[in-house]
């Protein structure tokens, strides 16, 4: 009796761990039809976000670029990448139409974790101090002319209102990053004063997000580049808008017609967007409630802790790890998207990728192939919103710029520029998304419509505009 009476308690926990797949499977699901209705919000916040300040939760950010990189940018250049959970430092050597990018070296610093959350002053002296070291590694082909300022394109990817090319100040954080003092402040003030105080001497002849980065960086190599998506720690988009579109500008009209919107995407929320209790749960303890919604439901940072938020709701209410909840488990952030992607990835008949991920990452040794397998089908939900929904926002934007619909005998073709570890490394969510994209654009769209990967372009990318607004331009061109 006591035997049967296990097994029916079993049977029935796992049954409800099946009811808890199959309610997330439901509540996450992306039908092409709904991911239109996202993209046509997004379209709507689009255009509400360029009309007035504080218009949308989109802000729609104006980043002072009006031109992109033309291919004749010369001379040496540094850049610095700061916003992912590593840091770089890059100089690049530009010879103009002929040369290109003659040469180029960078060095990556992670950010220790106590630093996102520390002061101000902390964090910046930080990064000053290995620029400092990097400057100190010069060789001699990558010198500077002689009497010639070092200037330097920092890329700064959070959201920033520009107060010109090379200054602006910081909205808010967000990814991992919460520092109070930063808030409100001018980054590049904030930068030169640790660069004084470490003793480098440069100037900041650009700031620009990343997406920015990349943007310019794709068009440096590819004239048709029109967008440029990020997919990593955070997500993010910036593309090319017409002047004439955007309301709230009202400084001088650009002579190009034409500037760089940082969209701040990662903002994006609307009724249509499928959240589950796990998402609402993760924002409410997050560093940032209630915001950056469409960001934690797509990207690297909480993708990972979306699906141990899953795992824990089946340990607790099916005993998925036997009776009592593994302690790791409880972890918040325990579970990286690397290691998600590993498990998802995982082709081995037993399974034996996820059952390494399982002891390794989350102290749970000894599951069964059942178990696993529900495991790779929850990363295989959460991978496939996200990648579903960030097709959705690149539909979007395509169809703000018109080109999901090309007049008669037109036929531009539209390259997106991504960049970012989610797309680069997370084979399966770079395939949905992709694929998804085609589904929804129909094959005759799809044709023009081009995603190619911008190996670190962000940092190429402010290199160049450091190099488009320097000091020393027209001394350079006379
Ligand atoms: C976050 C930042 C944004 C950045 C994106 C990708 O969304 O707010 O500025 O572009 O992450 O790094």
């Amino acid at each position: 009796a006591v035997v049967v009476r296990q097994r029916m308690k079993s049977t029935s926990k796992w049954a409800r761990a099946m009811a808890i797949l199959k309610e997330l499977d439901d509540k996450c699901g992306t039908p092409l039809g709904k991911l239109r209705q996202v993209a046509d919000a997004m379209t709507v916040e689009m255009h509400a976000g360029l009309a007035s300040e504080g218009g949308s939760k989109l802000k729609m950010l104006i980043s002072f670029v009006d031109n992109l990189p033309t291919g004749d940018e010369h001379g040496l250049f540094y850049a610095l990448d700061l916003g992912g959970t590593n840091f770089r430092v890059l100089r690049v050597k530009l010879g103009g139409k002929e040369g290109g990018v003659v040469q180029q070296e960078f060095d990556e610093v992670s950010i220790p974790p106590e630093l996102m959350v520390g002061t101000s002053e902390q964090l910046f002296d930080y990064i000053a101090e290995a620029l400092a070291k990097f400057v100190a590694t010069e060789s001699e082909g990558l010198h500077p002319e002689p009497n010639r300022q070092r200037e330097l394109g920092f890329t700064f990817s959070f959201p920033v209102k520009q107060t010109s090319i090379a200054s602006g100040t910081l909205i808010r954080w967000t990814k991992g990053f919460s520092i109070e003092d930063t808030v409100g402040g001018d980054v590049v003030a904030e930068l030169t004063k640790a660069m004084k105080r470490k003793g480098v001497d440069m100037r900041v002849t650009a700031l620009v997000n990343d997406t920015v980065g990349t943007l310019a960086g794709g068009r440096y190599y590819d004239g048709e580049v029109i967008a440029a998506v990020i997919l990593g720690t955070g997500t993010n988009a910036a593309y090319v808008e017409r002047a004439t579109a955007i309301p709230k500008w009202h400084g001088p009209y650009p002579k190009s017609g034409e500037m760089v919107i940082n969209m701040e995407w990662g903002n994006f929320r609307s009724s249509h967007l499928p959240i589950t209790e796990y998402d609402i749960a993760l924002d409410e303890e997050s560093l940032n409630p209630g915001e950056q919604i469409y960001e934690k439901m797509i990207s690297g940072m909480y993708l990972g802790e979306i699906v141990r938020r899953v795992l824990c709701k089946m340990a607790e209410e099916a005993s998925l790890f036997g009776d009592t909840v593994p302690s790791k488990l409880t972890t918040p952030f325990i579970l990286r998207t690397p290691d998600m992607s590993s498990m998802h990835h995982d082709t081995s008949p037993d399974l034996k990728v996820v059952a390494s991920k399982l002891k390794d990452v989350l102290g749970i040794p000894n599951t069964s192939l059942k178990v696993r397998k529900v495991i790779v089908d929850i990363c295989d939900i959460i991978a496939s919103r996200g990648a579903c929904l960030s097709a959705a926002g690149i539909l979007g934007i395509i169809k703000k710029l018109g080109r999901d619909a090309p007049k008669q005998g037109e036929n531009p073709k539209s390259v997106i520029a991504l960049d970012g570890g989610l797309f680069e490394h997370y084979a399966k969510f770079r395939e949905c998304m992709e694929d998804t994209l085609k589904e929804l654009l129909g094959d005759e769209i799809a044709e023009g419509i081009v995603i190619k990967h911008s190996n670190d372009g962000s940092g190429i990318g402010a290199a160049l505009l450091a190099a488009s607004h320097s000091q020393y331009l027209e001394e350079d061109e006379s």
